[in-house]
């Protein structure tokens, strides 16, 4: 095999794709089918999303499930249905998407971001610890990428500070921990199903909750305020119509039947990428406690140390799409930096709280580093398939090392990068 890199002239190490998202097939087509044909296209008419929420729901170790329009509404509703006040304060991190946080102000509450851990990526406890003031009423861990975020060290901060949890599990259907699922190990829990996610129909959420109040809190916000045993024009809240649809119930529910095997495989593949890529020097594969039993690898991620490895991230994703690898540098820079945080782009929210606030100030440099010089993203799809597709991933890791010097020297030679703005 020549050793000369594909940007450089050389041949690719790979030139077959990889596995393509969504999967899907005959128990899609018949359920949508179905569905088309009984004329109930809606939540209060078909049988659908209903019998997904409840499939969903146990297989995440939970009582209720209560699907909603997108993973960014079901985050909104599981805050209001806690009981939070106007202005309350909220623990985010400040390396997620920008739902994370735009959720805690579309519910007119205040995002306080506490830094990652620079291994694993997750909430780091004692950045919790140190961000809880009197004000704070919620912390959100993400399950960034798929991995579970420390849930003992945070509901044990939860517990002492009386703090409600929401996991934000958009990108951990099937994950575990400590053989417990994700999405049931704090008080309440979102997920999303837009089409980038493992388990996906377009668009779509859900809030999943052991705690039965809250639960009939969050159905009755998702259904236009509405009670059980009330009247149909009879609302007894603020809210509006969040329901899912039927067709997207139908999908899920055929989805649904190949998680746990795609789960599995990914949990597979990811695990063996990791250990082969941390043996070149300068990768550092996203570090996996004991305590996460299922990854569920939404992202594959690692972080990239320039001069360990002797070439910078933005050569390195230039010289990998080359050799047939697509990746990304995920996000750009940390969610405090956003123009909208900047700007406290707020609209009608947060109007008393807004003049207080300075995101330029927010300290969160292990999130800053990751985004701006070291974080590498892979999607999940490329860890669907055979190891034969892991090890191209590792040749191409493996072949851009060993070309570190010609592709240094082909990047400083190049204009002004572009900056990275893919997600
Ligand atoms: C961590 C995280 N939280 C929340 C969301 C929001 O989900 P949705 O796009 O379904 O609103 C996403 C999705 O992209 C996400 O990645």
């Amino acid at each position: 095999m020549t050793t000369r890199l594909a940007l450089l002239g050389g041949r690719p190490v790979r030139t077959r794709p990889f596995p393509a998202w969504p999967v899907f097939g005959r128990a899609e087509e018949a359920r949508l089918l179905r569905t088309l044909r009984s004329g109930q296209w809606g939540r209060l008419h078909g049988d659908e999303v209903r019998r997904f929420e409840e499939r969903f729901a146990a297989m995440h170790g939970c009582r209720h499930g209560i699907a909603v329009a997108n993973g960014t509404v079901s985050l909104r509703l599981a805050l209001i249905a806690a009981g939070l006040r106007a202005e309350d304060e909220v623990i985010v991190p400040p390396y997620t998407f920008f739902s994370t946080a735009s959720a805690v102000v579309e519910a007119n509450m205040v995002p306080a971001f506490a830094d990652v851990d620079l291994d694993s990526f997750n909430l780091a406890p004692e950045a919790v610890e140190a961000a809880v003031t009197a004000r704070t009423r919620a912390v959100i861990p993400v399950h960034f990428a798929g991995q579970p975020a420390d849930m003992d060290a945070i509901m044990r901060i939860a517990r002492k500070r009386k703090l409600l949890v929401i996991e934000d599990a958009a990108h951990a259907h099937g994950a575990r921990y400590r053989d417990r699922p994700a999405g049931s190990l704090g008080h309440l829990a979102s997920f999303s199903f837009q089409s980038s996610k493992n388990l996906t129909c377009g668009e779509g959420g859900i809030i999943t909750t052991n705690d039965t109040r809250l639960a009939e809190r969050c159905r009755s916000l998702h259904n236009c305020g509405r009670v059980p045993g009330g009247v149909w024009y009879e609302h007894h809240v603020i809210s509006g119509n969040y329901r899912l649809g039927e067709f997207q119930g139908a999908v899920l529910n055929a989805q649904l039947d190949r998680l746990d095997a795609q789960t599995n495989t990914r949990d597979r593949n990811g695990r063996d990428l990791a250990s082969r890529l941390a043996a070149l020097p300068g990768l550092h594969p996203q570090k996996r406690p004991a305590a996460c039993t299922r990854h569920s690898y939404h992202l594959f991620m690692l972080r990239l140390d320039g001069p360990a490895f002797g070439a910078p991230r933005a050569a390195v994703i230039e010289a990998l799409r080359a050799e047939g690898i697509p990746c990304s540098a995920g996000y750009g820079f940390s969610l405090p930096q956003q123009p909208m945080f900047r700007a406290k782009a707020f609209g009608p929210y947060l109007q008393e709280a807004g003049a207080r606030l300075d995101y330029s100030r927010a300290n969160v440099p292990n999130s800053d580093l990751i985004c701006r010089e070291q974080g590498i993203w892979l999607e999940q799809s490329l860890l669907l398939g055979r190891r034969s597709d892991i090890k191209d991933i590792v040749r191409a890791f493996e072949k851009i090392h060993g070309q570190r010097a010609a592709l240094s020297e082909w990047f400083r030679q190049r204009p002004a990068r572009r900056r990275e703005t893919t997600v």
